[in-house]
Order: C-alpha cells, then structure tokens, then sequence
C-alpha cells in the first residue's frame, strides 16, 4: 500500500502535487465557511442588508450591528468568504463602495422585517448546527471509535459532555428555546412546501392525526389549519409539551413514544428517526403500529427524513454533500442519516409490511409506512 502512494505521488506533476494540496487545504478549511456563517448570522447581517432596502456597504453593516470601527477590515474578509461561497453577493455602486445584498440562501436567514418576512427565518437553525455543542462532541470521534470506555457510552454527545442531548435541553433554557425555535422554523418553511406538493400523501391521513415528538407543535398547527376536519395531536415530553404555545385544534399529550402512543389513523414521524440508532427507532416504530389501524382501514406512518442516496447517480455535488455531511453531523447523537435499504430493515423488523417514498427536492423525502 505504503509503495504504490509513494509512485504515485513519484509520478505526479509538480502542477498535480500542488493541486493535491490546494484540494487538501480547501478540506481542512471547510469548517471556516460554517464559523463564518455563523458569526453573520449571529450578527443578524441579513436583517441590516434586508432593513437598507436588499444592499448595504460595509460601513451599513458595521453601523447597524454594532461593529466596531476598527474592526471594518475584518468584516470585509468574513464577507469575502460568505460573498465566495454564494451566501451574500456583491456589487460595486456607482461610488465604488462594495454593497452587499442577500441571495437565496440568506433570504432565508432574514427575520427583521414583519411576519411575511419572518416566514423563513431559517437562522435558528444555523445556531443550533453551528455551535460549540454539537461541534464539540465531533471532536470526540476517534476517541469514541477507539478508547474503550467512550465506545461504551452510547454516543459522542455523552463522551463530550455526560449527559444526552435531552438531558442537556432540559437543564438549559437558553439551548431549549434555541432547538424549539429551531425546529418550528424548519417546520414553517418544510410543511408549507410539503402540503402544496405532495397531496396524494397528506389527503389521506384519515380523520386522526398524532405528531410523535412534535416539540411545540408548530407541524402539527399548519397541518390542523390545511385539514380542519383531522384530529390533530402532538405527543412530546412532559417538559417539551409544558412550554408549548396553544394552536388552534392542536391536542398537546405528554409521554414518551417509547412507551405509549395515542391511537390515530396517521402517526407522523418529522426529524425523530434520524435522531436514534436502530434498535431504538424499532422500538417507537413498534409503538406506532399499536397505535395505527390496519392498511385496509387507512392506517400509515408518515416518516419525513432523509433517505440518503434517493436522488440517484445523477445527483448533485452540493445535494451528495449535504446528505454525507448531516449524517455524520447526526452520529455526535448516535443517530443516523439512512440509506433505503436501512429504513426498509428497522420497518420490517418493527412488523411493517410495506412503505412508499417520495423524494422531495432538497434533503428530506417522505416515507409512508403502512402495517
Ligand atoms: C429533532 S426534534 C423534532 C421536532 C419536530 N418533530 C420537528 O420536526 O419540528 C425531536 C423531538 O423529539 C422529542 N423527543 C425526544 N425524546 C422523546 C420521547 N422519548 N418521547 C417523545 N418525544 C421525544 C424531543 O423533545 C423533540 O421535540
């Protein structure tokens, strides 16, 4: 093995060489993208160039976010990189100053603005995937796949911080009201879209709805609000469930989906399998079928999550990524991004007999699970 790098490397061109460690340097750089991000959104940059009517100069920024002069240089190469990497754009006005303005992808991150803007404010969310928490417990990985009392505790998260991800929610309200704003953020956004294109899935969920670990119910609401007729019911922790904000025909149940939950034609499943290893989401997918009638009389499980791979051979670079990526972001939980055959293992061995998928662009497809 050790010979054929060394020819290798022997019969490359310095041009070849060089590129290897151009390509090898990008690797190690990566993360700089996510700090970068995140330091923006943080800042709330969105907002400032969405409030100057969609561009801002650097001195804008600096001034509406509270930079300190001294630092504008600075500001410039966090704005390079965000600019290279398509978050931001730039143009140069007619002064020659540099403006900014917002593409795409940081509309998203916009919440200034009224509550049509608000809609997908997405920044939420980078807090909870850029931040030192979750990243902390990557650093942790060779130690957990080699020391063997870190491969004893159950996952990454334990190692770095002795506690489970939900134990440490619970103990910190700073974190809780982060992960809640978080997923009723993703909720906003996804089941909107979810709704209007996938009608053969959601206009047979029957006359009874439970959303198994539906946080504070956000899913739920859009879904009670497009389906008046449906009993909607949202099953999460006692803790969870407690701080819940009222939706109009939303039941709130507290429990835990390892042991029981509330009969209903359709169980949804939105971002809870990805977050447990296998036995583990048997054990709930068990639970959903006690809960679910038969498939003549319109029983289901809706799973939204990823199905890695479901694009196919002709996917995209960036789609590719961003599936491998998440995956391994989900093991500092000890939960997994699956491919279809590892969905179609736990639902057979939960007792399932069939299921149905519909990739949805983006990183998530729906499963429909029927007994
Ligand atoms: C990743 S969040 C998904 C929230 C929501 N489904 C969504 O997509 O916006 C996982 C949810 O599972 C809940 N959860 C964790 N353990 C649970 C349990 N044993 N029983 C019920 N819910 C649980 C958490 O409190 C959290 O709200």
């Amino acid at each position: 093995m050790a010979s054929h790098i060394q020819e290798d490397e022997l019969t490359m061109s310095s041009e070849e060489l060089l590129q290897a460690q151009l390509d090898l340097y990008h690797h190690c750089f990566v993360y700089v993208k996510s700090m970068a991000l995140g330091a923006a959104t943080d800042l709330r940059i969105p907002d400032a160039i969405h409030l100057r009517g969609g561009a801002a100069t650097l001195s804008d920024l600096a001034a509406d976010t509270g930079i300190y002069p001294t630092k504008l240089s600075h500001l410039r190469r966090l704005m390079r990189v965000l600019t290279t990497s398509g978050v931001f754009s730039a143009d140069v006005n007619a002064s020659g100053d540099t403006t900014y303005k917002l593409t795409r992808v940081s509309r998203l991150l916009v919440g200034a603005g009224g509550e049509s803007s608000r809609r997908h404010d997405l920044s939420p969310m980078v807090g909870l995937f850029v931040n030192p928490v979750p990243i902390t417990a990557l650093f942790s990985i060779r130690e957990w796949f080699t020391d063997e009392k870190s491969t004893a505790s159950s996952s990454l998260f334990e190692v770095a911080h002795g506690c489970t991800r939900w134990e440490m929610i619970a103990k910190d309200a700073g974190d809780d009201r982060l992960f809640n704003a978080s997923m009723a953020a993703d909720s906003c956004l996804t089941m909107g879209i979810l709704l209007k294109e996938c009608n053969n899935v959601f206009g047979s969920i029957g006359s009874s709805l439970v959303d198994v670990g539906g946080a504070h119910g956000t899913a739920t609401a859009i879904i009670a609000k497009a389906f008046p007729h449906v009993k909607c019911t949202v099953l999460d922790l006692p803790r969870v469930v407690a701080g819940a904000p009222a939706h109009d025909n939303v039941i709130f149940v507290p429990g835990d989906m390892f042991e029981y939950i509330p009969p209903a034609d359709t169980v949804l499943l939105k971002w809870i399998l990805h977050d447990w290893p296998d036995d583990d989401c048997i054990k709930v997918l068990r639970q959903c079928k006690k809960a679910i009638p038969a498939r003549d009389a319109g029983g289901k499980v809706i799973i939204m999550d990823m199905v890695v791979g479901s694009a196919g051979p002709q996917q995209e670079t960036v789609s590719k990524e961003a599936e491998v990526l998440f995956d391994v972001f989900m093991m500092y939980i000890d939960g997994i991004q699956r491919e279809e055959h590892e969905w179609r293992k736990i639902f057979l061995e939960a007792g399932f007999s069939d299921y149905k998928i519909t990739p949805v662009t983006g990183i998530r497809s729906i499963i429909e699970v029927y007994p």
